[in-house]
């Protein structure tokens, strides 16, 4: 009981949120009346055509960018400034710093805040191995990002976005820029991480099979402006196995999103 009580806490609110872009062109409606709850503890998986606002949400979500309309609410107080203890983004590149080791790159965003934080390097340093670890990089702390294949870029990525340990974690196609083996194995490791550690997940993708295998609920977005126009929820047991992208109920699923999808102009 005490389990369920803890998904029943909400995490994420997005309530009527609008965005418009105002540039030199003319005004871009990038979103509309957005409205979403996401459950602490839940993997939320947001799917939509090429520029539907997809991004752009995350950003909002991270206190990135501000919305035009409407309200979202983060373990009910709101984010109006990035703030990596509490929300952490994982973007598509994995933008390491190339003249750091993996290591140092996992543990720069705490060595920004150390100072202030009192916590000292041996402690630093304790966090960001255990983060590499966790990644399954364990003896590729020396190594430089030239170093490293894309794949093993993207855990260091991903380790760096974990390190600080935000209850929610917002992730906009980590996985896009790797070969299709690389990826199965990538969203495998992410359920494992994301089983140990609780944490609230929003992933953006475009692919539906990825989306059915990662998802507790898969959010379906329409052409720009960007409308939330199913909600489809993932019943599928966990852990999630390979042999499940096989069954009928993942290929009903995956099917339902593409018809939603394709409606779409
Ligand atoms: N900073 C900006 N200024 C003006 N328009 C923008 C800006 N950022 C995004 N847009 C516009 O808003 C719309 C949504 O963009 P966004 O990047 O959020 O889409 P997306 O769903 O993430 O697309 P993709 O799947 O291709 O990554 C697009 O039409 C885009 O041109
Ligand atoms: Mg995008």
């Amino acid at each position: 009981m005490q389990h369920v009580a803890h998904l029943d806490e909400t995490a994420i609110e997005v309530a009527n949120l609008s965005h418009i872009y105002a540039g030199a062109q003319g005004t871009v409606p990038a979103l509309e009346e957005i409205s979403m709850r996401v459950g602490s503890g839940r993997f939320t998986v947001i799917v939509g055509p090429s520029g539907c606002g997809k991004t752009s949400l995350l950003m909002m979500l991270a206190g990135l960018r501000a919305q035009s309309q409407g309200t979202i609410l983060c373990h009910g107080r709101p984010i109006s400034d990035p703030d990596p203890k509490r929300v952490g983004v994982i973007f598509q590149e994995a933008s390491l710093y190339p003249w750091l080791s993996a290591l140092d790159n996992i543990e720069f965003p705490l060595s920004l805040r150390g100072a202030r934080e009192r916590e000292t390097r041996q402690q630093r340093r304790a966090r960001a191995e255990a983060m590499l670890r966790l990644v399954g990089l364990e003896g590729f702390g020396e190594r430089f990002p030239y170093e490293l294949s894309g794949g093993m870029k993207q855990r260091v990525s991903i380790a760096r976005g974990l390190v600080q340990d935000p209850p929610v974690l917002l992730m906009d196609e980590p996985f896009a820029a790797l070969d299709e083996q690389t990826r199965m194995t990538m969203g495998h490791e992410l359920l494992r991480i994301w089983s140990t550690m609780l944490k609230t997940v929003v992933f953006i993708t475009h692919s539906l099979t990825e989306a059915v295998y990662l998802a507790d609920e898969v959010l379906v977005m329409s052409a720009r402006p960007g409308r939330i126009i199913d909600r489809i929820a993932v019943n599928l047991p966990r852990p999630r196995t390979y042999e499940m992208m096989a069954t009928d109920v993942f290929g009903q699923l995956r099917d339902r999103i593409w018809q939603q999808i394709r409606k779409t102009p």
